[in-house]
């Protein structure tokens, strides 16, 4: 890679690791697609709550009774699209993912998650189920207030991580004199390659 490139694929990644730290930033909530099950795109925003550059890994959380789960267990290549309109950047991903639903990964993002956060995972209906009106899907207790830590206990059972680990990056910057394009490969041995492409 020219240094110029280097430079570029490092910046990404902080561009990446302030986005899952930094609620205002374009990064914050990507785009993830999945495979449905008759061979469709699946496309939903997520929060981008973990980036390990290193390894290269983007991590979001879910329900493991939600579409998508299923979805990454048939199929686990995944695309994440990323738009940071203040910077004029998109960011195209393509990974690999799995779901954990128990270990220190998924305990982690758990205990690192706000009391605000786990409320969403007290649903005692599957995400998607059918319902006869609008539904919040929570527990009637809980749906004008944060939940107490010990209230929170039995939604851990319904959460886990979705670790993906980055195979390519299409980065596009855009200004108006002139765009700017370029691509990023991941080899086996974790090391990286980036070539200039049009935009
Ligand atoms: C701003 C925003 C952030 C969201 N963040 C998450 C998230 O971090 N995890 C998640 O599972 N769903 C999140 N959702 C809901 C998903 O977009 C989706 O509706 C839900 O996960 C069900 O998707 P599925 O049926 O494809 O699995 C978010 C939705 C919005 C609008």
């Amino acid at each position: 890679m020219d240094e110029q490139l280097e430079q570029i694929h490092r910046d990404l990644w902080s561009e990446l690791s302030r986005g899952a730290v930094d609620r205002h930033h374009g990064f914050h909530v990507p785009t993830l697609c999945t495979i449905g099950a008759d061979g469709a795109p699946s496309a939903r925003s997520v929060v981008l709550r973990r980036v390990e550059p290193e390894p290269g890994e983007l991590w979001c959380h879910t329900d493991w009774r939600s579409a998508k789960v299923a979805e990454i267990r048939r199929a686990p290549r995944v695309a994440w699209h990323f738009y940071a309109p203040e910077r004029k950047l998109q960011l195209r991903v393509g990974a690999d993912a799995e779901f954990e639903a128990t270990g220190p990964r998924a305990d982690d993002g758990w205990s690192r998650s706000a009391l605000s956060s786990r409320r969403a995972y007290l649903a005692p209906r599957a995400p998607g189920s059918a319902c006869d009106g609008p539904s919040p899907n929570l527990p009637s207790g809980v749906l004008d207030r944060r939940p107490t830590e010990d209230e929170t206990v039995p939604a851990r059972a319904n959460f886990g991580v979705i670790v993906t680990r980055v195979a390519a990056i299409d980065w596009l910057s855009l200004a108006s004199e002139g765009h700017r394009r370029a691509r990023f490969m991941r080899a086996a041995d974790g090391s990286w390659s980036g070539r200039w492409v049009e935009p």
